[in-house]
């Protein structure tokens, strides 16, 4: 990957995230995830990559597009072989509701550098870079807390500690209400949350519980640009989970994930708000037809982050 394929992908988070926004707050998460999927098929077909889609909108039966193992991009004879890990619209319910932090993400990696993962959950940890290599998904929590405090040099009762707000979590919120720290609960969107941790001042120290799989990777992805840190865990509801798992290639059921496991070798990173968050402002729409979009583009090979303001004119380009 010697071509900063980031900001070309930047165009398909763009567009998907632009379809998607139409939809902000009508209450119908479906149709934001369709024109969300719709839009970005349909940008890759623009696209001089040889790609796969490894995390995607589901097993081929249940999605008819950007499903796993679809292929895109143009497929010339110099277009690099890659392994894409997407999710058109993150926090469906964040944009229906017109709620905080809606993306739209891909990350990308050579061929065969992601785990494949399943369309499970996951137990995650995530903490940015002063912390790195500190945290640990066998950590208790309050070992989790202390070691992100220490490096930040921050007291327990001034770390903020990200969960998503579920009965799962009940366990989890009490310990890390018992060390002081405080939390942020949120809805959904647990990926712009693990960046969070990486973002000076965004407020959030830590990413803590357990989550949708296929976003752990994305957000692994994410923290390795970044310099950030995650480790996670796949967690099974039943047994069809785990032999969906087995089939895909996981090995050990148990295994606890590093970042660089989850995204390995030199990967790339990039996402378009939807609705405004901690991370990205959503989209705005401009009189006399015009949009802007703000996104982030990041790799791990240099470590540049880039924010990219976009004007997009539907005057003179169609909307996807
Ligand atoms: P969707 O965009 O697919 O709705 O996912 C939103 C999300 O909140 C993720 O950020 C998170 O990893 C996952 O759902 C949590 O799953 P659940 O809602 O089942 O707890």
């Amino acid at each position: 990957m010697d071509r900063n394929l980031a900001l070309e992908f930047v165009r398909i988070t763009e567009a998907a995230a632009l379809a998607s926004s139409r939809f902000m707050g009508r209450g119908d998460e479906k149709a934001a995830d369709q024109a969300a999927v719709d839009a970005m098929r349909k940008a890759f077909d623009k696209l001089n990559i040889d790609g796969v889609v490894v995390i995607g909108e589901g097993e081929r039966d249940e999605a008819p597009m950007l499903y796993i193992g679809e292929e895109v991009g143009m497929k010339g004879p110099n277009s690099p072989a890659i392994d894409i890990a997407l999710d058109p619209l993150e926090g469906t319910t964040i944009c229906a509701k017109g709620g905080v932090g809606a993306i739209s993400v891909i990350a990308v990696a050579e061929r065969g550098k992601f785990l494949h993962a399943p369309d499970t959950y996951m137990d995650k940890v995530a903490c940015g870079p002063r912390a790195f290599g500190k945290i640990s998904i066998d950590n208790s929590p309050q070992e989790n807390i202390k070691v992100v405090s220490e490096a930040l040099a921050k007291s327990l009762s001034d770390v903020t500690v990200v969960i998503l707000d579920r009965p799962r979590h009940e366990n989890l919120i009490q310990q890390v209400r018992a060390t002081g720290a405080r939390i942020r609960l949120i809805g959904d969107g647990d990926v712009s949350a693990g960046i969070a941790t990486c973002w000076d001042d965004s407020g959030i120290d830590l990413l803590l519980g357990i989550g949708g799989a296929p976003e752990g990777v994305i957000t692994a992805a994410a923290l390795k640009c970044m310099g950030g840190d995650f480790q996670g865990r796949l967690i099974f509801r039943n047994e069809f989970e785990k032999e969906r798992a087995l089939k895909m290639g996981v090995t050990d059921l148990e295994k606890a994930y590093s970042r660089d496991e989850l995204a390995q070798g030199e990967v790339m990173f990039c996402a378009t708000g939807v609705t405004d968050g901690p991370l990205l402002d959503g989209i705005r729409t401009l009189p006399k037809n015009r949009s802007k979009t703000h996104s982030v583009v990041m790799r791990s090979k240099t470590g540049t982050i880039r924010h990219v303001e976009a004007l997009h004119n539907f005057n003179v380009k169609e909307l996807n």
